[in-house]
């Protein structure tokens, strides 16, 4: 990997997610990638509109400008990190509508393909209950769609933050990375 954007998806800036995506930089900066990172709970929040204005203004997003520059990085990245804790069985609305304007970049007429997806997932359930597949069955569709290869790393027993260094998440990650 040589340019990755992380996309983060948890408004806890010291919760586990946020833990694992900082690690993941950390660690892709060490073997020499270029990392950019995107915080989705703190850019202006607005779902797409459907308005079609993709790309015809001097935006990607005539709603949310701020949305421009996270396509544009991953445009030109190879590897695309979410950071995606379990809300609802689903992904947190913040990240989910960064991911809703991808649809941008297609209106445009760029394809965005060939790039390395990778999910890094917690939970507050155990991850034996399954109930991450929500995310994994949007997320996995989404890469499908987008011609992208797809893996992911989950933890459940999430609530507590520091929890995530219980774990092999961090060992795992420099495997990932490598
Ligand atoms: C609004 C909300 C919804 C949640 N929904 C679920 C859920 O459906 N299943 C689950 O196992 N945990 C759920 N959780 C717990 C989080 O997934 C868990 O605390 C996660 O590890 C938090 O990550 P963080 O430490 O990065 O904030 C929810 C938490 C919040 C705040």
């Amino acid at each position: 990997m040589k340019k990755v954007v992380i996309v983060t998806g948890s408004p806890r800036a010291n919760g586990n997610t946020n833990a694992m995506a900082a690690k993941f930089a950390e660690v892709a900066k060490a073997a020499g990638a270029e990392v950019t990172r995107f915080d989705a709970c703190a850019l202006k929040f607005d779902g797409c509109h459907a308005c079609g204005m993709c790309y015809k203004t001097r935006h990607a997003c005539a709603v949310v400008p701020e949305y421009d520059a996270v396509i544009e990085a991953i445009l030109a990245a190879d590897t695309v990190v979410f950071a995606i804790p379990l809300y609802w069985f689903t992904i947190p609305s913040q990240l989910k509508s960064v991911i809703d304007h991808f649809y941008a970049a297609m209106r445009g007429g760029t394809s965005m393909k060939g790039k390395r997806c990778i999910v890094l997932g917690t939970m507050g359930q155990p991850v034996a209950t399954g109930l991450y597949a929500g995310v994994t069955t949007a997320m996995k569709g989404a890469c499908g769609y987008l011609g992208w290869t797809y893996e992911e790393l989950v933890y459940g027993g999430m609530n507590i933050p520091g929890a995530i260094k219980e774990t092999d998440a961090f060992a795992k990650i420099e495997v990932i990375v490598k």
